[in-house]
């Protein structure tokens, strides 16, 4: 990340104050002065200003990212880029996914660092609700609103999948809301009422909406955080 973007958040000052701290000589990174705003700071060295250090992370950190195709949602894989190219932030690897998608689903992802609140989401115990919009190869019958909500036999799976809604918006289009997070659960759904699933997107985890572009991501709010306690 960017020195002056990292101290103008840090110190809570405009970019142009940054500027001129720099310029007058007030910051040290790893004890050698910077006067550069555009110098790279990587998440291990320490940064001084007037004497004081700050420290590169804050305690918790909750994100919300739009992912869009072809990364994956590990933070360490060595054959995919992975959701963190877009995360511009201090130590992103201490980041994880609270709920992954597929390399080929694109949407909503929440990211922290705290692994309590990311249990919330994922732990089959708390009913997490997601909503998928769905895209299917084969017309869709209004059969299938009754055979998701009753559960679905997947394969290898020991029990039926908890009631999913199933809103069809026309022949090959729908929106999905389960509450479990099963391996590929959403394509395996269809694929055992012999669909198969073309475009698969998140559009919301709980209450929290995605509402920014492919490839942004945004800081939660305080309400959408504790929306999950
Ligand atoms: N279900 C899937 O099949 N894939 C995803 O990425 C998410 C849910």
């Amino acid at each position: 990340m960017r020195l002056d973007k990292f101290l103008a958040h840090h110190l809570g000052a405009s970019r142009t104050i940054v500027t001129k701290e720099l310029k007058a000589k007030k910051v040290t990174v790893d004890g050698e002065v910077i006067k550069s705003g555009a110098y790279q700071l990587s998440p291990k060295q320490i940064v001084h200003y007037d004497g004081y250090q700050i420290e590169q992370v804050t305690s918790q950190r909750y994100f919300m990212l739009n992912k869009p195709q072809g990364y994956v949602c590990s933070t360490d894989d060595p054959d995919h880029p992975t959701i963190l190219y877009f995360i511009d932030e201090p130590i992103p690897e201490k980041l994880h996914a609270a709920g992954r998608l597929d390399l080929d689903t694109t949407g909503l992802v929440l990211l922290t660092d705290d692994g309590k609140w990311s249990h919330r989401i994922t732990s089959p115990k708390h009913h997490c609700e997601k909503v998928y919009a769905v895209t299917v190869e084969q017309p869709l019958g209004i059969e299938l609103i009754d055979i998701f909500n009753n559960g679905i036999q997947l394969k290898s799976e020991k029990s039926l999948t908890k009631p999913a809604k199933l809103h069809i918006i026309d022949d090959f289009h729908a929106e999905l809301t389960i509450s479990e997070g099963r391996y590929h659960q959403v394509k395996r759904m269809f694929a055992a009422v012999n669909n198969h699933v073309v475009a698969l997107h998140r559009k919301q985890i709980g209450k929290v909406i995605l509402d920014i572009p492919e490839g942004e991501y945004r800081p939660l709010t305080q309400d959408e955080i504790d929306s999950f306690n």
